[in-house]
């Protein structure tokens, strides 16, 4: 029994359950009445169970009571668990007592509203069952990331969100009046963690990144949550190793421990469970070569956008690493190629089945010269990064980290068409409200 004598609705479903006197307290997720029979599914933490409840058995007043409960309105009961082919679990309680806790206001949700409409109503629309089942999936997926990490001797950080850099460049960043000054808010904490390596060698940190594209994709959040690793003494084998066996490790850790939820989202965990390394690798020249004999009108130098990245893994169960991008078209703090001037120590980890960049990830530019150049090359005053160059100048090492979207991460594992389906309130450049 749970605190204050009430049994979780799962309690119904235990194979000594039948004949048991139970109490149960929860929300209402749809009843009718017919027949001076009352059928009510309640909801909790562990799930649904069908209730039935006899005006005869429950009295006038408690049953005229009932019948006005709204759907999300609260109740509990008392009654036995009986077997009844019917329910939709095969089991039912049939109650003796049952009470009002709050009866409720019509609930405005139902099914055929359009996503303008659900999205105002959001705070309500997290109740549903499919919102239930993501929320589980969700805490499993960041469980088993900060597992895999634990196990792997990498430590848990906190970085800032609030700074006075814009780390991965001006326009993305949302400006905030600072007391007077320019504040952003992070787009990244990558260059903390760069500090933070030279005290732990090995940092991570889990911390809401901040973009301000007016992206509207379907893949693109303002606000999202970004898991950021830093590993020291590590070069470019040594980084897609790791992510590769973390990737591997998340994917078949939730389809041990949330089978059912997956299922009822859509996903087979047999297909996590399929996720092997080593995952296949492709040279970003290779990978337009490809597009290119796939009829794409892209050249050396062309960034690869939703519909290339798509191309690249449609037909394919596996995540694909597309790795040595042109400098140009990556961030001011990646390493040059010792064999190729043109190119980066880079790598996009692409989803399965067309869901694009996951991971962006690379080796670290140690030289500071390369480092004020590139910024240069950008345009960005070095003055605000003279604490990162710093970190050049004492005890510089070779080191490489990455950064992966949790709801990227989600939208491919959960099979959403759309990555505001991954996140309780989804920050959106159209919406921040409720
Ligand atoms: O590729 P990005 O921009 O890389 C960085 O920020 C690095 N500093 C990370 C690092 O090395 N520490 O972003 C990393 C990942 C992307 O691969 C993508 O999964 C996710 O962050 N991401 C977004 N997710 C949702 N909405 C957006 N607007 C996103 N932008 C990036
Ligand atoms: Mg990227």
């Amino acid at each position: 029994m749970s605190a204050g004598g009430f049994d979780p609705v799962a309690r119904a479903f235990q194979p000594d359950a039948v004949g048991a006197t139970v109490r149960l307290r929860g929300w209402v997720l749809r009843s009718r009445s017919s027949g001076g029979i009352l059928f009510l599914v309640l909801r909790d933490r562990t799930g649904t169970v069908q209730v039935t409840g006899r005006k005869d058995a429950l009295g006038a007043a408690a049953f005229d009571a009932a019948e006005h409960v709204q759907n999300e309105g609260a109740v509990w009961v008392e009654g036995v668990v009986a077997e009844d082919p019917r329910a939709p679990d095969g089991r039912e309680v049939r109650a003796s007592r049952l009470g009002v806790i709050d009866a409720g206001a019509p609930f405005p949700i139902w099914s055929d509203q359009t996503e303008e409409f659900r999205l105002d109503q959001r705070h309500l629309v997290i109740r549903s069952q499919e919102m239930v089942a993501t929320f589980r999936v969700m805490a499993e997926t960041l469980r088993a990331f900060r597992a895999f990490l634990d196990t792997e001797d990498v430590l848990e950080t906190t970085p800032p969100v609030l700074s006075g850099n814009a780390a991965e460049g001006g326009a993305e960043a949302f400006e905030i009046d600072y007391f007077g000054r320019p504040g952003y808010l992070s787009q990244t904490a990558q260059l903390y963690l760069e500090a933070l390596l030279f005290p732990n060698e090995r940092v991570y940190a889990l911390t809401p990144s901040f973009r301000a594209e007016k992206s509207r994709t379907p893949r693109h959040l303002t606000e999202y949550l970004h898991l950021e690793v830093e590993l020291a003494w590590c070069d470019l084998e040594g980084l897609l190793s790791f992510i590769e066996r973390m990737f591997v490790s998340v994917a078949h850790a939730v389809a041990e421990r949330r089978p059912k939820e997956l299922k009822q989202l859509g996903r087979p965990p047999d297909e996590l469970r399929a996720i092997a390394a080593p995952f296949p690798r492709l040279r970003y020249a290779e990978a337009i070569e490809r597009l290119r004999a796939q009829g794409f009108s892209v050249a050396w130098g062309s960034d690869l956008g939703a519909a290339e990245e798509r191309a690249l893994t449609l037909e394919s169960p596996q995540p694909l690493f597309v790795t040595h991008f042109p400098r140009e078209l990556k961030a001011f703090y990646m390493l040059r190629s010792p064999d190729d001037p043109r190119t980066v120590e880079a790598a996009d980890l692409l989803g399965p089945e067309g869901y694009g960049e996951i991971v962006g990830a690379s080796c670290r530019e140690t030289d500071v010269e390369r480092l004020r150049g590139r910024l240069a090359e950008l345009g960005v005053d070095p003055a605000g990064y003279e604490w990162y160059l710093d970190l050049r100048r004492h005890g510089n090492i070779p080191h490489a980290g990455f950064g992966i979207g949790i709801e990227r991460y989600l939208r491919w594992m959960l099979r959403r068409e759309h990555i505001r389906d991954t996140t309780p309130f989804p920050r959106t450049p159209s919406r921040h409200t409720p």
